[in-house]
């Protein structure tokens, strides 16, 4: 029977690192994955890397850039006629990107001797070891690291073909422009995915059930993500819609749902991408052979170094608690490694970034306003605009400002908000302020390069005290 210090189940981004980091501090390691590509090769980098992450910013760059040479060349005193979106190429290019960074990991496994053990992975008994079953041969474990990820949560009566009625995996791959696309559910996906095909040209129309925009996002700015994707981008979305039947007709998509005023309301569609969250994915892993507990909604029961109640079991990225991000996951991967080995593995759950990768970008770490306000916690804000920023005017990315929110006794930052042109790479420096228990006052004392995008963070920081020193 193979034998292993280390068998990580699962090759998503928290598998995967997890693997690698186990193999970098010296024991024996094997990794089992089952994803297959559509073209039935195993593959390893799970949702983030397959159907996930990765190909979503590669579809949101390539329509982006197609929304700029239409709609803001002109503002640079470029006209270009005669432009055509080749969807297949964009298309194809996504599927490249995507191979190029699977294949990447396979290598990374290769380089640190991790054995790919390809198939499903189900735990078939512990003892001083654990037993586990793949594709039928018995292979053995001193630890198990899960990391089995997620998969969309579907609704009750609605099937999903991925062809016309769409999770993020169809949705990342139409063959053509739908002219009209219905998103149910207003997060990050459909936002995300929503954006993609408007800008491509399709009429989109978003239907989300709770009352309120974007509630995890700080209200500023999610006021400002309606403002921008509703009034300056066609986004079409309703709030406070309850669906109550999906009906997929020969060649197009019936949905009817009640409006928030209780009406009865319907509309038709072309292709429908249900974005409605995702499920802790634990199908067929045995759990149940091995008495491993799951909580009430499925997610692996984990304490804060991602223990289970098993010995020298342990769960990591979006099967257990907590935000459902690839970083999240990796940070888990390495702590969980880390702490095998006899280390000191630790992840800071109060910093870890968000970022929504539509134009404007959404980046946020800490607390929201709204948040420190029900926790009864004294702050101060400051808040500054890219519309003063030269580089952002030099970008043509007016929109948004940054948002600082520091605790009004110490000055320490609590939470950094951000909304406009590449917030998910200035978001680096607020995750690091936290990080290091930064205050306002010493980011407004640091040298920011001029012009930058990274200005704003710093004219922000010197609002927190009433004295921005360009508006
Ligand atoms: P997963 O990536 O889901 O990987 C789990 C792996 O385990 C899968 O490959 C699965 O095949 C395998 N597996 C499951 N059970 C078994 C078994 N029994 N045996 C063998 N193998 C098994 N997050 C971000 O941080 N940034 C983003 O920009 C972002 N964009 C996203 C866009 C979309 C459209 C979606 C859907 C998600 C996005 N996410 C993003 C979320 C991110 O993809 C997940 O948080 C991340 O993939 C979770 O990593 P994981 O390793 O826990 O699980
Ligand atoms: P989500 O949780 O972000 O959003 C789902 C939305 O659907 C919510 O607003 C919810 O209220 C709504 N909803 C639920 N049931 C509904 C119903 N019956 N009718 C109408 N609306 C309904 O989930 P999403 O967008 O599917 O993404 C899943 C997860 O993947 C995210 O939470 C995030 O963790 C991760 N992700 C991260 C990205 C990033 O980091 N940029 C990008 C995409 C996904």
């Amino acid at each position: 029977m193979k034998s292993f210090d280390v068998v990580v189940i699962g090759a998503g981004p928290a598998g995967y690192i997890a693997a690698i980091r186990a193999a970098q501090l010296g024991l024996a390691t094997a990794c089992v994955e089952e994803w297959k590509t559509p073209r039935g090769e195993y593959a390893l980098g799970g949702t983030c890397l397959n159907v996930g992450c990765i190909p979503s910013k590669a579809l949101l760059e390539s329509s982006e850039n197609y929304a700029r040479v239409l709609h803001q060349f002109k503002a640079h005193g470029i006209t270009a006629s005669g432009v055509k979106l080749e969807l297949k190429t964009m298309l194809d290019r996504k599927d490249r990107i995507v191979s190029r960074m699977t294949s990447g990991v396979a290598g990374l496994f290769k380089k640190n001797k991790i054995t790919w053990l390809q198939g499903h992975g189900r735990l078939v008994s512990g003892g001083t070891s654990w037993k586990i079953d793949v594709e039928g041969e018995a292979i053995e474990a001193k630890h198990v690291i899960i990391a089995t990820g997620s998969k969309a949560r579907h609704l009750p009566g609605v099937a999903v073909d991925n062809k016309t009625i769409c999770d993020n995996e169809g949705a990342l791959a139409f063959d053509s422009v739908p002219e009209r696309l219905g998103v149910i559910g207003a997060g990050v996906v459909g936002l995300e995915l929503g954006s993609v095909w408007r800008r491509l040209g399709a009429k989109v129309k978003v239907l989300e059930a709770l009352p309120a925009f974007l509630g995890a996002a700080d209200e500023a700015v999610a006021q400002e993500a309606w403002k921008q994707f509703t009034k300056n981008q066609g986004l079409e979305i309703e709030l406070g819609a309850t669906i109550s039947k999906v009906v997929q007709q020969k060649k197009y998509v019936s949905i009817q749902y009640t409006g928030s005023d209780n009406s009865s309301k319907s509309f038709e569609c072309d292709r429908l991408i249900v974005s409605v969250g995702r499920v802790p994915n634990t199908d067929g892993l045995g759990a149940e052979n091995v008495g491993l507990k799951l909580d009430a909604k499925g997610f692996i029961e984990v304490d804060q170094n991602c223990r289970t109640g098993l010995p020298r079991v342990y769960a990591v990225g979006d099967v257990v608690r907590g935000p459902m991000l690839a970083h999240k996951g990796e940070d888990e991967g390495v702590m969980v490694a880390e702490i095998i080995a006899g280390q000191r593995g630790h992840v800071n759950y109060d910093a870890i970034p968000w970022v929504i990768y539509t134009a404007p970008e959404i980046a946020w770490v800490g607390k929201t306003e709204q948040q420190l306000k029900s926790e009864g916690v004294a702050y101060r804000a400051g808040r500054f605009p890219f519309a003063y920023n030269g580089r952002a005017l030099g970008r043509e990315e007016p929109e948004g400002f940054v948002k600082i929110l520091a605790d009004a006794r110490t000055d320490r930052i609590l939470g950094v908000h951000s909304i406009g042109g590449l917030a998910s790479e200035l978001i680096a420096e607020a995750v690091v302020a936290i990080e290091f228990g930064a205050s306002s006052e010493d980011i407004a004392r640091i040298c920011h390069a001029h012009p930058s995008m990274s200005e704003v963070t710093r004219e922000a920081a010197l609002a927190v005290d009433k004295r921005s020193l360009n508006g």
